[in-house]
């Protein structure tokens, strides 16, 4: 298999760093740096620890700040310089903020590229929504199409990555976009609350750039040595 661009990301392989203290998430970081492609924080690391965190696990391994902006374009834009300002490699905003935020995306992610590799991945459809929990200002329809719709229009704007399910992949493949995948698991790997999960070789092989893999690495005896399996699984 030829190897995907993961870019900014050293690897294909991103752990999800969902934990509460900053000890644990730095514990994590350094049991991790040599080995991982990224390391993802969300808002429960973010919003606690800040600014000063997101710089200590950045001197260790790529961070992808997974806050998902929805907002109007100025404080989007202030938020995604502020989080590429902390260390940030990559971050998430939602494709359903509208044409003219998706565009000052695209500008800031062209502007700030010239830094240092840095990229903003557009969300389509939350995976927690169905069918029947679309806000009734949407056009009922399957999930499938929506998120078709809303990739196109995130093109259309001129932002070329996104984060979308491993069913997805087959749909979205070949048309130019980075896709990172959650919803990874090897054989052995409890689903947890993942629905739809994929095995890393599999996602790679749909058409995946790279993926995002919360417990079974963080929740494993050996967090590196699982990595690692990950890393294998890749092959
Ligand atoms: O533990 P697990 O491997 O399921 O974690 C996956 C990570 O990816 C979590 O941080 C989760 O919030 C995130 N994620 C997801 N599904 C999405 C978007 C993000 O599982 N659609």
């Amino acid at each position: 298999m030829s190897k995907p661009d993961c870019r900014p990301f050293r690897n294909p392989v991103v752990a999800a760093l969902d934990v509460d203290t900053r000890d644990e998430a730095l514990r994590l970081a350094d049991q991790l740096a040599d080995v991982i492609g990224g390391l993802k924080l969300g808002p429960r690391l973010c919003l606690r620890y800040g600014q000063d965190l997101v710089r200590e696990i950045a001197a260790r391994a790529p961070v992808f700040m997974d806050n998902k902006h929805f907002d109007i374009p100025s404080t989007m834009e202030a938020a995604v310089r502020a989080s590429f300002e902390a260390g940030a490699s990559v971050v998430t905003v939602h494709a359903l903020s509208g044409p003219e935020a998706l565009r000052a995306m695209a500008a800031v992610e062209k502007e700030l590229n010239q830094k240092r590799s840095f990229r903003i991945l557009a969300v389509t459809i939350l995976t927690s929504w169905d069918e029947n929990s679309l806000p009734p200002v949407m056009k009922p329809g399957r999930i499938a199409d929506q998120v078709k719709a809303l990739a196109g229009h995130v093109s259309q704007n001129g932002l070329k990555s996104l984060v979308c399910s491993p069913h997805e992949l087959e749909f979205l493949r070949d048309q130019g976009f980075f896709l990172l995948t959650p919803g990874i698991r090897l054989a052995e790997d409890a689903h947890g609350d993942q629905k739809r999960v994929a095995g890393p070789a599999e996602a790679l092989r749909d058409g995946a750039s790279a993926l995002v893999v919360g417990r079974p690495i963080v929740r494993a005896e050996d967090p590196r040595a699982a990595t690692l399996k990950f890393l294998d699984a890749c092959k």
